[in-house]
């Protein structure tokens, strides 16, 4: 009976197999040789290390290797030998936090810097020429259907690494800035002449530094650098004219929020990239599921996508308002003494760089605080105090925003904050004060009144997020009630 059915078998015609099947059986072979060579590398490697066990380069190359074949315990113990002995190893830095399931907000930058820096020779070549790269297409494909022929009239780059994104915007843009962190790969954009000016450095600190420039932002696979969107988001919102659009890729999560890989990346599930979007303040207006590139012979997933502001609800003016009206409605009651302190800090003689008014509600006390810094903006999370000190017309910039997202997307930012309210509002001390720490520049000066903290737990909580407190001094509100004013430096 067996023999009888094998006999019918084979005489059945069999199906020719499909191209695409003889493609994925050559790829999974090519794998499999490319492990058995990476397999025997990493064990020569593994003896050169036995003789010489604290080798920084040789734990590196076992540490990628280990990666490469998938070893992830193994690969999260080389890093940590390789941090023991050097705690300020970026990459093991990065990756021992992810392959421990604690990855960071986003990559740091001395990371970046220094990966790309060494590929920068081989980028191209190896996206383009092997893995089948094709981000900078999908990106300037969205971006000119968007357009409808419209030209932009300045553009930027997000991490252009070494330009491939230029030449296909070029007709798009007027003028084509790019920015990245690796000097290495900018001086390989700098090398196709097709960008207007280059900037080595932070995407979201460099965009802050520039509100409301661009009318068309980019950004070919690089947001797998950053796991939180959110300070991004805010970032290129607030580089955008308001009839701006920002097109980019991510690679494809499956979940709602962000996750890293054992790549080092990070990927964005698409009700993630719609929530911190609409968080911003935009529209997404499109999602299109794509192939960024080939990796370990699969292709790997990802979305180009599109976004644009809302546009704001009309509202009526408040301009028959006189400024001192307008600024009436704003003035806290801490705001004096603030402005006392503030002034006994910079001193008269001197003004500092951008300070802000967390809250907005140092009211006619902006006019003296403009004496003290150059620049001046305020954040409140309710719009019509914004509406009201922005049509005070006193602040060079005013927010609505919540504060903690709002401070930990200006990091380096300011010289001196004055909050009103702000340790009495959030409940969470300890994530007001890490979000006041990174917008904090070098030196800068942070001064809050509060009247429901206690001295020990300001201390205690500030020192925690690494502000160094210079007093905790007792002060009485106008209307008698007693209350602490803390003043810190980063
Ligand atoms: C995968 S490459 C893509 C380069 C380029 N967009 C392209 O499509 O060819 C990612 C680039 O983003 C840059 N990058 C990542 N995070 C960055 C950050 N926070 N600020 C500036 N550049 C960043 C890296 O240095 C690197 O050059």
């Amino acid at each position: 009976m067996l023999l009888g059915l094998g006999g019918v078998k084979a005489a059945l015609p069999v199906a020719p197999p499909q191209p695409e099947q003889i493609d994925r059986v050559h790829s999974a072979l090519a794998q499999l040789r490319l492990n058995e060579t990476l397999a025997s590398n990493l064990a020569r490697l593994q003896q050169a290390l036995a003789a010489n066990p604290d080798s920084e380069p040789l734990l590196h190359q076992v540490a990628r290797l280990q990666i490469r074949l998938d070893r992830r315990a193994d690969a999260l113990l080389t890093y940590r030998h390789l941090l023991a002995l050097r705690p300020d190893h970026a990459e093991a830095r990065h990756m021992a936090a992810i392959l421990s399931g604690e990855a960071p907000d986003k990559a740091n930058a001395d990371y970046i810097a220094g990966l790309f820096d060494a590929f920068a020779d081989s980028f191209d070549e190896k996206l383009v020429g092997w893995l089948d790269y094709k981000a900078p297409q999908q990106v300037a494909a969205v971006a000119t259907r968007l357009l409808v022929g419209r030209i932009a009239t300045r553009a930027i780059d997000l991490g252009c690494g070494t330009g491939l994104l230029g030449p296909e915007v070029q007709k798009l843009v007027r003028r084509l800035d790019g920015i990245d962190l690796s000097p290495r790969m900018v001086d390989k954009a700098r090398q196709r002449g097709v960008y207007d000016e280059l900037i080595v450095g932070e995407i979201v600190a460099a965009l802050l530094k520039r509100p409301a420039v661009y009318d068309l932002v980019l950004a070919a696979d690089v947001l797998s650098y950053f796991g939180d969107l959110r300070s991004l988001f805010i970032a290129v919102r607030d580089c955008l004219q308001p009839d701006g659009l920002f097109v980019a890729t991510v690679e494809k999560g499956a979940e709602a929020r962000y996750t890293a890989s054992k790549t080092g990346r990070y990927q964005h599930g698409e009700t993630y990239l719609r929530k911190r979007a609409a968080e911003a303040g935009f529209d997404v207006i499109a999602l299109e599921e794509v192939e960024l590139r080939q990796e370990e012979g699969r292709p790997v997933p990802g979305y180009v996508f599109a976004l644009r502001l809302i546009p704001p609800i009309p509202v009526d003016p408040l301009t028959t308002l006189s400024t001192d009206e307008l600024l009436d409605g704003l003035d806290a009651p801490a705001a004096a003494i603030l402005q006392q302190a503030a002034e006994r800090m910079i001193g008269n003689d001197f003004a500092v760089g951008w300070a802000v008014d967390i809250g907005g509600g140092m009211g006619r006390h902006t006019a003296e605080l403009r004496r003290l810094a150059q620049h001046l903006d305020m954040v409140s999370e309710d719009a019509d105090r914004s509406r009201r000190a922005f049509e005070a017309g006193v602040y060079d910039d005013c927010d609505t925003d919540t504060i903690i997202p709002f401070l930990e997307a200006r990091p380096d930012h300011y010289d001196l904050m004055l909050a009103v309210d702000l340790l009495d509002r959030e409940r969470d001390l300890s994530a007001v004060f890490s979000a006041v720490k990174i917008a904090l520049a070098l030196a800068g000066v942070f001064i809050a009144v509060t009247s429901t903290r206690d001295e020990a737990e300001l201390r205690e909580m500030a020192k925690a997020e690494g502000l160094v407190v210079i007093a905790v001094e007792p002060v009485s509100l106008p209307d008698g009630a007693p209350a602490l004013c803390l003043i810190a430096e980063s």
